[in-house]
């Protein structure tokens, strides 16, 4: 049987809610990874270091007995954010970037940041405390069709915020488009990107081709094919400035077969197993543990793991939903084959 062994991997980029539906996914979180950084986008954001830390708690609280899954807090920046809370999450040793939606580009992001260079002396006092900025990089102007929404990002705010602040440590998150790869790869060494598994496996189609299936609708929404090609040639270049980071955004059933479908992919349940697939697809298993294990560790200034995780050539078939039949999540590839398992 085919084998393989990797350094556990880390995921630079999730969502596991608080209450009930955090207890559904984070064992699925814990099996996989070591270490995950925690998206502050709760109902109400995550915005103070006192905050973020009950919010650990939370998650430490619901682990599974013996687990040794450490969650990497962040922070929600809006303009409201003061410059001595950025000064306290760069001391504290559990926050370790900040994230920054603008306002009304995806779920929860209403209290996000509305006008960028209003927010300038917050940018300064992150770059000047050494913290990262996550960027969710839309542009939510409602006349920007949502396939550009991206593309228009990179070339008019992110650039602007790199001109003027040239040493900010910055993450690009879950990139989906040719434009903001290479956008990546020109920046300096301070810039770095996410990829999502549903952005390495599937194109637009998936989500609207022969029926709309609201269960790959996702923000940034799914690109069309030659997107999808530069992702997996960056996510199996070698480059470390591309990095796991799921996204895997957790939305119950009822709330994606709707009228008004939620955005978010739940990928958790199988992260590392839908990783393994793209890259085997693109011939590059042997760049997996890279993109998976060391670039966002190396990246974030975090030792790399030890331990190892192994991954099986089997078929097993994902389960229709987890929770409760009333509360449950549809994962990605509900109901198909995975034709790697973690041990
Ligand atoms: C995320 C969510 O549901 O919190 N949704 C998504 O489509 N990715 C928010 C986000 O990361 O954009
Ligand atoms: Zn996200």
């Amino acid at each position: 049987m085919k084998t393989l062994t990797l350094i556990k991997p880390d995921d630079w980029h999730i969502h596991i809610r608080n209450g009930a539906v955090l207890k559904t996914v984070l064992p699925h979180t814990a099996k996989q990874f070591a270490r995950a950084i925690i998206m502050p986008n709760l109902k109400p954001p995550v915005t103070t270091v006192a905050q973020a830390l009950a919010y650990r708690d939370e998650i430490l609280q619901a682990l599974p007995l013996r687990s040794s899954f450490t969650p990497l807090m962040t922070l929600y920046l809006t303009a409201q954010t003061a410059v001595s809370e950025i000064k306290k999450a760069a001391d504290s040793e559990y926050i370790h970037a900040f994230k920054m939606y603008p306002a009304g580009a995806t779920t929860n992001s209403d209290a996000g940041v509305a006008n960028i260079s209003g927010i300038y002396p917050l940018l300064a006092a992150l770059e000047k405390n050494d913290l990262p900025l996550l960027i969710h990089g839309e542009v939510t102007d409602p006349n920007c069709d949502i396939f550009d929404r991206e593309r228009q990002f990179v070339d008019s705010t992110l650039t602007k915020i790199t001109n003027n602040f040239p040493n900010l440590r910055i993450v690009l998150e879950h990139v989906t488009t040719t434009e903001a790869v290479d956008f990546v790869i020109n920046a300096g060494s301070n810039m770095a990107a996410t990829i999502t598994p549903q952005h390495l496996l599937y194109n637009r189609n998936a989500l609207l081709a022969g029926g709309l299936r609201p269960h790959y609708y996702c923000l940034p929404i799914l690109k069309r094919e030659s997107h999808r090609q530069s992702l997996i040639k960056a996510a199996t270049s070698g480059n470390p400035k591309f990095f796991l980071g799921t996204d895997s955004a957790p939305h119950l059933t009822h709330t994606k077969e709707n009228a008004c479908g939620c955005a978010g992919c739940y990928s958790a349940h199988a992260a590392i197993e839908l990783y393994a697939e793209a890259f085997e697809h693109a011939e590059a298993l042997d760049k997996l543990e890279g993109f998976a294990s060391f670039y966002g560790a190396d990246f974030y200034r975090l030792p790399r793991n030890t331990d190892t995780i192994s991954l099986t050539k089997t078929s097993w078939r994902v389960p229709l939903y987890y929770g409760d039949e009333a509360n449950n999540i549809t994962p990605l590839k509900a109901g198909e084959e995975i034709n790697w398992k973690i041990l």
